[in-house]
C-alpha cells in the first residue's frame, strides 16, 4: 500500500484539502472541535455560512451516515449540493472528472474504493477535496469521534481509546488523530489484519511527539484494559463481501461483548462508526448499552463535518 508523500506536518494559514486526517494541523484540528462545538450550540448562527456556495458529492460505495450528513451540514449552512453515484474515473479519466468539477463547484466531497482517487481528484482539482471514506482513511468520522469523547471525559489528553478488530480506514484514521491529540492509542487485532505498518511508523512518531502511547497487539483485553472508550468496526468492510466468512472466523475472539467492555474504566463509553453487524463485531447488548455513544457519534459527524466545509471553504466559524 504505497502512501502518498506528504510530510507529518506542514505550515499554511488554513487546510485547503482533506485527503487524509494529516492534512489538517495540529491547531487546525484543535480549532475545528471548537468550532463544532460552538454549531452544535447555536446551528441558527450558521445558516447562511455557505450561501452562495455548491459541493459535489461523488460516491462510489453506499452510505447512510456521511451523506446524509454532508448533504445536510450544506445545505443547513445555506448551500447547495449535488450528487453523483458510481465509479470515478470509469467513464473519463479522473484528472478530467477533477477539472470540469473545479469550474462549478466550490468543495468535492467523495467516496472511493482507493485513495488514489482521492489524491488524484486533489491533484487536479483547484476546489478543495474531502475523503468520505477510502480503503486507507475515513478522516471525518475520526474527528466526529474524538470530538464525541471530548464532550464525555472533556480533556482528551491521556485518555486512553482502544480499537477491537480490523486494523482498516476508521482504526487508521482514529490512530493519528488519536495520537496527534494526546490520547492514548492501543489496537488489538489478529496477525494479517493488523494497521497498514507505514501508517503505523506515522503514527509512532506523531504520539513520541504529542508525549501519547500507543500499542499494537493481538490481545484484545490488553488493549481494553484501563480504556476510556471501546471501539469496534465490521470485520469485512465495503469492497471485503467476498471475505466475509473466512474473517469472521479469523476475528471470532476480537468481538466486544460484556466480559470483553467489563476491562474497560468503570466510565468507559462504547464507540461504533456504524454500521453494526450485532452478533459479529458487537453483540446487541453493547450496542444498546446504557454507555452505548454510537448515535452520539452519528449525531456529531453532522457538527464537525460543517466545522470541516468552514475550514477548507475558508470561512469563518
Ligand atoms: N460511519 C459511516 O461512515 O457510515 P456510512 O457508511 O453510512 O456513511
Ligand atoms: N470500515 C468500514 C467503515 C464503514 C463506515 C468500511 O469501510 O466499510
Amino acid at each position: 500500500m504505497a502512501l502518498a508523500l506528504v510530510p507529518d506536518q506542514i505550515s499554511r494559514v488554513r487546510a485547503t484539502d482533506f485527503t487524509q486526517d494529516l492534512d489538517l494541523l495540529d491547531d487546525e484540528v484543535w480549532r475545528l472541535l471548537d468550532c463544532a462545538a460552538g454549531i452544535k450550540q447555536a446551528p441558527g448562527r450558521y445558516a447562511q455560512a455557505l450561501s452562495g456556495k455548491s459541493v459535489a458529492l461523488l460516491f462510489e460505495k453506499p452510505s447512510l451516515r456521511t451523506r446524509m450528513t454532508f448533504e445536510l451540514a450544506i445545505k443547513q449552512m445555506g448551500g447547495q449540493t449535488v450528487f453523483s453515484e458510481g465509479r470515478i474515473g470509469a467513464r473519463e479519466p479522473i484528472k478530467d472528472v477533477a477539472r470540469n468539477l473545479e469550474r462549478w463547484v466550490h468543495a468535492i466531497v467523495a467516496r472511493t474504493f482507493s485513495q488514489a482517487t482521492i489524491d488524484e481528484l486533489a491533484l487536479w482539482s483547484s476546489a478543495p477535496v474531502i475523503n468520505a471514506l477510502s480503503d486507507l482513511y475515513h478522516p471525518c468520522q475520526a474527528l466526529s469521534d474524538v470530538f464525541t469523547i471530548s464532550e464525555v471525559f472533556g480533556d482528551l489528553h491521556g485518555k486512553k481509546l482502544a480499537f477491537v478488530g480490523d486494523g482498516n480506514n476508521v482504526a487508521h484514521s482514529l490512530m493519528l488523530t488519536a495520537a496527534r491529540l494526546g490520547m492514548d492509542f492501543a489496537i488489538a487485532g489478529p496477525s494479517g489484519y493488523q494497521p497498514d505498518a507505514e501508517i503505523v511508523a506515522r503514527a509512532t512518531r506523531i504520539a513520541a511527539a504529542a508525549g501519547s502511547a500507543l500499542t499494537v497487539t493481538t490481545d484484545p483485553a490488553e488493549v481494553v484494559r484501563g480504556a476510556h472508550a471501546v471501539y469496534t468496526d465490521v470485520w469485512a468492510s465495503m469492497g471485503q463481501e467476498a471475505e466475509a466468512d473466512q474473517r469472521r472466523s479469523v476475528f471470532s475472539s476480537y468481538q466486544v461483548n460484556e466480559t470483553l467492555f467489563d476491562l474497560a474504566r468503570p466510565d468507559a463509553i462504547f464507540l461504533h462508526c456504524l454500521p453494526a453487524k450485532r452478533g459479529e463485531e458487537v453483540t446487541d447488548a453493547i450496542m444498546e448499552h446504557p454507555r452505548s455513544r454510537v448515535f452520539d457519534q452519528a449525531e456529531n459527524r453532522l457538527h464537525a463535518q460543517k466545522a470541516l466545509l468552514l475550514e477548507v471553504l475558508g470561512a469563518r466559524c
